[in-house]
């Protein structure tokens, strides 16, 4: 009996401990948010994903983002998050094509210079050409950009691209997931200025982004949950 009480002592006080502890130390603030909404009805449920074929499988390390350049016959482009550029050509090889360095490689788009515009979550939005890696925005308006995520280049070179969260950085995405506030923006880079500016904010974990054919919108998802689903802007 005596024993039993000990543990149940014991077992308390582990208890308390680990809440003072989350209490005083828990990196996130979390706000209470709606239930996501229903998916809409016009997205019919399909299976489409069961019949995929997984590329450059155990070769590339996390790619996160892709482009075709149909010019190329079809060739693929992506980043890992060791640091490369890397591409996939027609014949199905790979091949380790520029290095960029870092870990946080995420977005990667075509700019129509012949560059390759990255994403590098910890750096900013890069431009990368042959032998040389230009740092176009690591700051926005005043604040860091912590969190680039993807880019999208329109036809008069301006860039669009994501910043998920000002609160956390990459190597700690977790946190801004499990905190689901709505600080991720999406971000201008104006080429004749070389200045980035705020298009829109309070955005949940913005993520992809791109651009209507007729380049009449952007559209920018939000992975969180705090906001809508997807929103577009003018
Ligand atoms: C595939 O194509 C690339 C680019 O043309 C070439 O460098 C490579 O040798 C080819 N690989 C094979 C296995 O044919
Ligand atoms: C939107 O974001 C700005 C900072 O970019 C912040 O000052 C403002 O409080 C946010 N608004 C809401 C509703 O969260």
């Amino acid at each position: 009996m005596a024993l039993g009480g000990l543990f149940g002592t014991a077992a308390v006080a582990v208890v308390v401990s680990l809440a003072v502890h989350v209490a005083l130390n828990c990196p996130i603030q979390p706000l209470p948010s709606p239930r996501p909404p229903p998916p809409a009805a016009r997205y019919r449920p399909n299976n489409l994903l069961q019949g995929l074929e997984k590329l450059g499988e155990g070769q590339l390390s996390a790619p996160e983002d892709v482009y075709v350049d149909a010019a190329a016959g079809g060739t693929l482009y992506t980043a890992t998050r060791d640091g490369w550029l890397q591409r996939m050509h027609p014949n199905g090889s790979w091949e380790q094509w520029r290095f960029v360095g870092g870990t946080g490689l995420l977005g990667i788009a075509p700019s129509a210079d012949g560059s390759v515009l990255v994403c590098d979550a910890d750096k900013g939005l890069l431009r990368v050409e042959e032998g040389r890696v230009t740092i176009l925005a690591s700051t926005v308006e005043g604040s860091t950009i912590r969190f680039a995520d993807e880019a999208i280049e329109a036809s008069d070179g301006t860039v669009y691209f994501s910043d998920a969260s000002t609160r956390f950085g990459f190597d700690r995405w977790f946190h801004a997931y499990v905190e689901s506030q709505p600080t991720g923006r999406l971000l201008k880079y104006d080429p004749r200025t070389g200045k980035a500016s705020v298009a829109l904010d309070n955005l949940s974990f913005a993520n992809g982004v791109a651009l209507s054919r007729d380049e009449a919108f952007v559209i920018v998802c939000e992975t969180g949950s705090a906001g809508s689903n997807a929103r577009g802007c003018g």
